[in-house]
């Protein structure tokens, strides 16, 4: 086939055809006495895969990457550029946002509402897996088994992922977005509801773990700052042992991330390590310190659980009608039901 033929079929023009052929992403066979060059239907498809993942705004540094890498399929590729283009999405709608505000402002302080949209920015973009979840993906499962020697983070996580799968009710057909995934302990129990169920995580090797076992659910790489889905995507958002990998100032962010995506009346619920407030956080570390449990402080410091308390006042903030249980003194289920009559319920 001559490249008129190819550009005609794919809708593109010899020009740009030959740009690829420059940058060694195709090499056509060229007739020795004409220079002719000639496509196989080989090269029509690799040019047209090329000119997919232009369209989709892959870089074409990044094109020759995906097709020279026979380890990393099509499909994780594709996976990997949805995230990126909505961690973009959700800055530029934070930009409009401050655009709007500033805008509407009276006192003409546009600096101060620049200052906070850097801030959110670095917010999104800082954080990072300092517990190398990639590593620990293989084991999860059978780590979460284990009990500490003197302190069990994992008490009652199974007593805690029932009672979730219990609470939101989903309709057969409806969506269910699990959020930290991990290996789909959680997600996968709305799958016998007929529910679609969407694993994200910012975990590749726990999303593939995720996968071999449940292929059934549909897993997207991303993180709690930036969701890759649409607003009101969502019937219901379940999470569990995730949040507290997120810094307290992070997980309100979270929280209206999770209210994005999810539709009006959908359900959102957390099982998570957290503390009821700050009084109580200062109780259960006191009550360690007095029988020297260095093993259950460091586990605690080393991570973020929340304040129920400020979760449950962003709840109220945002019009939700909420109900908490407490398992142990680390534990805590909120489950909250989205633009119903605002009211808070307890244990
Ligand atoms: C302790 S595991 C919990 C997995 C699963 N939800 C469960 O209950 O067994 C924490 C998971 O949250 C994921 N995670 C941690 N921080 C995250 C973030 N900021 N965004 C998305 N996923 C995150 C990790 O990669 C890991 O898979």
């Amino acid at each position: 086939m001559q490249i008129k033929e190819v550009a005609k079929r794919l809708n593109t023009t010899p020009r740009t055809i030959r740009f690829y052929e420059e940058k060694g992403l195709i090499s056509p066979v060229k007739a020795t006495e004409n220079d002719y060059r000639s496509f196989t239907e080989h090269d029509v498809m690799r040019l047209s895969t090329i000119l997919a993942l232009r369209e989709i705004g892959v870089p074409v540094k990044d094109i020759r990457k995906i097709l020279e890498n026979p380890d990393m399929s099509m499909l994780q590729y594709l996976n990997v550029q949805r995230s990126a283009l909505f961690e973009k999405w959700i800055e530029m709608k934070d930009m409009i946002e401050t655009i709007d505000n500033m805008l509407e402002t009276d006192d003409g302080n546009i600096y101060a509402l620049s200052q906070h949209l850097k801030a959110m920015k670095s917010i999104r973009k800082g954080w990072n897996d300092k517990w190398n979840f990639d590593h620990q993906a293989a084991d999860y499962d059978q780590n979460i088994k284990m009990h500490g020697y003197r302190f069990n983070v994992h008490q009652d996580y199974e007593r805690a992922l029932a009672k979730a799968a219990k609470t939101v009710q989903l309709k057969h057909g409806g969506s269910c977005l699990d959020i930290g995934i991990g290996t789909g302990n959680l997600g996968s129990r709305f799958l016998q509801h007929g529910v679609h169920v969407i694993g994200v995580d910012q975990s590749e090797e726990m999303l593939k773990k995720c996968s071999e076992k449940y292929p059934e659910i549909e897993t997207r790489k991303g993180h709690f700052l930036a969701l890759p889905l649409l607003d009101n995507q969502v019937d219901g958002v379940v999470t569990s042992y995730a949040l507290h990998h997120i810094p307290d100032e992070e997980k309100l962010l979270a929280l209206a991330e999770m209210d994005r995506v999810m539709k009006d009346n959908g359900q959102l619920c957390i099982i998570d390590l957290m503390f009821l407030n700050k009084q109580h956080r200062e109780q259960v570390i006191n009550a360690f310190h007095l029988t020297e449990n260095s093993e259950a402080i460091g586990a605690i410091e080393d991570e973020f659980y929340a304040d129920r308390s400020k979760l449950l006042d962003w709840f109220q903030m945002n019009n939700y009608c909420v109900e908490t249980y407490q398992f142990n003194n680390i534990l805590s289920m909120v489950y909250a039901v989205k633009d119903k009559e605002n009211k808070i319920d307890s244990e």
